[in-house]
């Protein structure tokens, strides 16, 4: 299952993205926002992040107008990792190499083609493991030294 996720910036891309992992054979969760009526980012971000903290998605895209601000307030939510990606390369790495359940996507910076290019790379790669593993751990062991709701380290991946 994949969560979905905008701001008003987002929704256009968003609805691209739909269609196309529903295409794909994905399971889609569409967290919103409906329409181009403006929302604030925090509140999506949020509610993707805490889905997949919770297990109830197994990774999450959000879109805003840069990816930024939703990377942001994604990666306030403990265990979780949102990758602001821009390109296939950066999206495959964000899952190889951070092991990140969450991309983000910025509507003014990317085109729906390549939008579409960045999801399928990112869906198609998996987390390498190994050094890679032992530094997403290190992250981990900030998070519990920072955040006092962060639960328990997982060492070996989630
Ligand atoms: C609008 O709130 C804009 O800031 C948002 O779409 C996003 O680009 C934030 O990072």
């Amino acid at each position: 299952m994949i969560g979905l996720g905008c701001d008003h910036n987002g929704f256009g891309l968003k609805q691209r993205l739909h269609s196309f992992l529903t295409e794909y054979g994905e399971e889609v969760w569409d967290f919103g926002t409906f329409s181009r009526e403006p929302v604030d980012y925090p509140d999506v971000a949020v509610a993707v992040a805490e889905a997949a903290r919770a297990g109830l998605i197994e990774r999450g895209i959000l879109v805003c107008g840069t990816g930024l601000g939703m990377a942001i307030a994604a990666n306030k939510v403990p265990g979780i990792f949102a990758a602001p990606v821009v390109d296939p390369d950066t999206a495959r790495l964000a899952c190889m190499s951070n092991d990140a359940q969450i991309i983000t996507l910025g509507a003014n910076l990317v085109g729906p083609g390549l939008a579409c290019a960045i999801v399928e790379a990112w869906l198609t790669a998996k987390f390498r493991g190994g050094r890679s593993a032992r530094k997403v751990n290190r992250i981990r062991t900030l998070e519990q030294r920072y955040c006092r709701d962060a639960g328990p380290v997982l060492l070996g991946g989630r």
